[in-house]
């Protein structure tokens, strides 16, 4: 089971990743916001931080943190995000807060990828938590029918816009055995604008937080 203590222990863990006058992106969800609030206190050693998502935008000027424009920062050091499921090589499902195409972006764009996430995220085998998927609205049932083509279950996520003004559908029953060619073969669906696996760009780093306040590192 998820908790707050967890969540949190894992944020304040990924401080250390985090160097003085380093730009940072920044992920979403619950966990990404404790990473923020603890990312506070070193408000004045960054220069600034590129938000995914405009949640996360409003919670760092919140806390005094700059938001910066990817299209102007160039290349970032440092990506620090949540997850919906990881697996042992560090393969994701995000999405889960409708934030996965500028997770991505973000992601992508940056050198290092530090996931952070509370025990109960890590899967042996990703799927047990829907995919979610990306689509350009006019699309929606288009790609839902492709999605049943490739094993898939998906369910319209009702009354979700994202920031991008699209709808998410997210797909239940996948056999994420190849987590790599899934999240290509979707990606080819006209209409999708990307999907939640991060495999192809998976986390460099997870740090896994437990209740107790204590944390795991795999892939440091
Ligand atoms: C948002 C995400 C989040 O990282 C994911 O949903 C995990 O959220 P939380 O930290 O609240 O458990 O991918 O799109």
């Amino acid at each position: 089971m998820s908790s707050d203590a967890a969540k949190k222990a894992a944020a304040e863990a990924a401080l250390k990743y985090v160097r003085p006058g380093n730009l940072i992106g920044i992920g979403t969800g619950s966990t990404a916001n404790y990473f923020i609030d603890a990312l506070a206190d070193l408000r004045n050693d960054i220069p600034g931080a590129v938000p995914s998502s405009e949640a996360s935008a409003e919670r760092l000027k919140a806390v005094g943190i700059e938001v910066l424009d990817l299209n102007t920062t160039g290349p970032l050091p440092l990506y620090v995000d949540g997850a919906d499921e990881a697996n042992p090589q560090l393969h994701l499902i995000k999405g889960g807060g409708a934030a996965l195409t500028r997770e991505k972006i973000v992601a992508g764009a940056s050198t290092q990828f530090v996931c952070i996430a509370d025990d109960s995220k890590r899967v042996d085998v990703l799927g047990s938590f829907p995919l979610p998927v990306e689509v350009i609205p006019m699309a929606r049932s288009f790609v839902a029918r492709e999605l049943v083509k490739l094993g898939g279950d998906p369910e319209y996520r009702e009354g979700c816009i994202t920031d991008n003004g699209n709808i998410i559908l997210d797909v239940h029953n996948m056999a994420i055995t190849d987590a790599c060619a899934l999240e290509a073969a979707i990606n080819q669906i006209p209409g999708v604008v990307t999907n939640g696996l991060f495999a192809a760009r998976p986390a460099d780093v997870l740090i896994l937080g437990h209740a107790d306040g204590s944390t795991d590192t795999l892939g440091a």
